[in-house]
């Protein structure tokens, strides 16, 4: 039996159950709501009562899970609640309905229970995307004492090295299989591409040798022995543990084409510090009694680079909009330099795209003073940089996928020159080469970086340099500096997770 999780559904599937499948195909929405499916199969001796999807939404999160265990098992309350926990549901939660949760804890429902059945094969796709850091480190945690087998699709580098002992990339349409975590598969990958494109280089020398020549014989022969070597170069692969499940045919070498993005936020303006500075501000929002952020008091300058963390739902996007100015606080003071341009990558800005326009319209709606002879060839040029593919430069950006979207964004601010970054969980959109884009440019850039981010690696580089760095702490209400690196925080996190977890 296996559970799939994806981003819009749910799936249990086995040869054995098959029967049962076409049947739930045949029932109504409403009806699946509320059937709980007691099944009794006769091959295996088991009873097992299955959950479907859509039908938890009456019910509470624990009596969901319960209604989920092999009957029988007493401690599955127990464990429920202690993957609920992990995942971050505190216990006034655990016992809520599961439709009083936004869609982002509707995923952590999804992957509770993924975990709480204990599938033979588990296959998680994007499982970070909705955690915040605890919860991912909880996660790591969880998955490297997981016995059965695990397929993850993520772009979190420090999840997939802890997590993973093999590593599957997609290059050319193919799969090839990279033993190892994923710092193993990058060096593994990167001496795979020279060897390919050395051998590639070798094989046009004498290509263009042959050609010259006009011996039509001799250019049958470089082929040949092209095809000859990248036989053989096949099995040496094979036998180094480098595995092609489906072994193509040997053909001539061609180039390893990579794909190459580069992010890049231009040099901001010397302003006089502070830059920005919130004094004694406390913030509610209206009718929510239930929260409130007090006594904040925090500042930014030039060069300054701050991670905020703390739990989902505890601030830190309420934080970063009273920054920005987004929001104005309820008491206390907000001071900002006069002439100082922020850039924002906000969760939901990638929403707030007007739709109809092509990005290169939009682009040059917001920034009409490009210089150079074509104005829209001078946006193309920076959309490109920014990974966004040429051919939809001029599509409308209501067409564009999530990641596509956020380069536009990207590219946006950049072109806005801002001398302040704030950065709202900007990864969530973004592949592997573009986050590291997105750190190497933040490592060059001189003006000040605000980041709210779970993807520990982002986080590292960005506070790489420990005299300037901060780590703002976000909970219970208010805003505290933790004494020390990021790192030290992690370490601390998942010290305290790791007891969690042996309890
Ligand atoms: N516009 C809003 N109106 C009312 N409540 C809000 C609004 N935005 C966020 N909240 C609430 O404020 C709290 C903090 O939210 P947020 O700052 O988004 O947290 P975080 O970014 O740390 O996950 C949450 O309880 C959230 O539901
Ligand atoms: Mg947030």
């Amino acid at each position: 039996m296996y559970f799939w999780l994806n981003k819009k559904w749910w799936v249990m599937i086995d040869q054995p159950f098959k029967q049962l499948f076409q049947l739930m195909r045949s029932w109504s929405s409403s009806e699946k709501k509320l059937r709980l499916c007691r099944i009794h199969h006769p091959l295996l001796g088991l009873r097992m009562k299955i959950m479907i999807m859509g039908m938890i939404q009456e019910r509470s999160l624990l009596n969901c899970m319960r209604g989920l265990q092999i009957l029988g098992s007493d401690a599955a309350e127990a464990q429920a609640s202690k993957i609920l926990a992990g995942l971050g549901f505190t216990k006034e939660m655990q016992v809520r309905a599961t439709r009083s949760f936004s869609g982002g804890w509707r995923m952590r429902i999804s992957l509770a229970r993924a975990l709480f059945v204990q599938p033979t094969l588990l296959l998680l796709d994007e499982p970070t995307n909705h955690l915040d850091l605890r919860a991912v480190l909880w996660l790591e945690e969880y998955l490297c004492r997981w016995k059965k087998t695990l397929v993850v699709v993520s772009h979190d580098r420090d999840f997939l090295n802890s997590v993973c002992s093999e590593i599957i990339h997609l290059h050319d349409l193919k799969l090839q299989l990279y033993r190892g975590n994923f710092d193993e598969f990058e060096s593994g990958y990167e001496q795979r591409r020279k060897e390919m494109n050395k051998q590639f280089e070798n094989h046009e020398k004498q290509v263009k040798a042959a050609k010259r020549s006009g011996n039509r014989v001799q250019q049958e022969k470089v082929k040949d022995r092209a095809k000859a070597a990248a036989a053989k170069d096949a099995s040496k692969s094979k036998a180094k543990g480098r595995v092609d499940e489906d072994e193509p045919l040997a053909e001539a070498p061609k180039k390893w084409r990579d794909y190459s993005v580069e992010f890049h936020f231009p040099e901001p303006t010397e302003l006089t510090p502070p830059l920005m500075q919130l004094i004694e501000v406390s913030f509610s929002y209206p009718n929510r009694e239930d929260f409130r952020l007090s006594n904040v008091d925090v500042g930014i300058d030039m060069g300054t680079r701050v991670a905020i963390v703390g739990p989902n739902g505890a601030g830190k996007s309420t934080l970063l909009n009273l920054l920005a100015g987004d929001l104005v606080p309820s008491e206390g003071e907000v001071r900002r330099s006069q002439k100082l341009r922020i850039g924002r990558y906000s969760q939901h800005f990638v929403d707030l795209l007007t739709l109809e326009e092509t990005p290169v319209q939009y682009l040059l709606r917001l920034h009409p003073d490009q210089e150079g002879l074509s104005k829209q060839e001078a946006v193309r040029a920076k959309l490109g940089k920014f990974g966004l593919p040429s051919h939809n430069h001029l599509t409308p950006i209501a067409k564009l996928s999530g990641g596509q979207k956020s380069r536009v964004v990207f590219t946006s601010i950049s072109m806005s020159k801002p001398h302040i970054l704030l950065l709202d969980e900007p990864t969530n959109h973004l592949d592997m080469q573009s986050i590291d884009a997105l750190a190497d440019a933040l490592d060059e850039f001189t003006g000040g970086v605000v980041l709210v981010s779970h993807d520990s690696r982002l986080i590292s580089r960005v506070c790489e340099d420990e005299e300037r760095s901060e780590i703002w702490v976000v909970e219970n209400g208010t805003v505290k500096t933790f004494p020390g690196t990021f790192e030290e925080y992690k370490e601390e996190l998942q010290r305290e997770i790791k007891s969690e977890v042996d309890d």
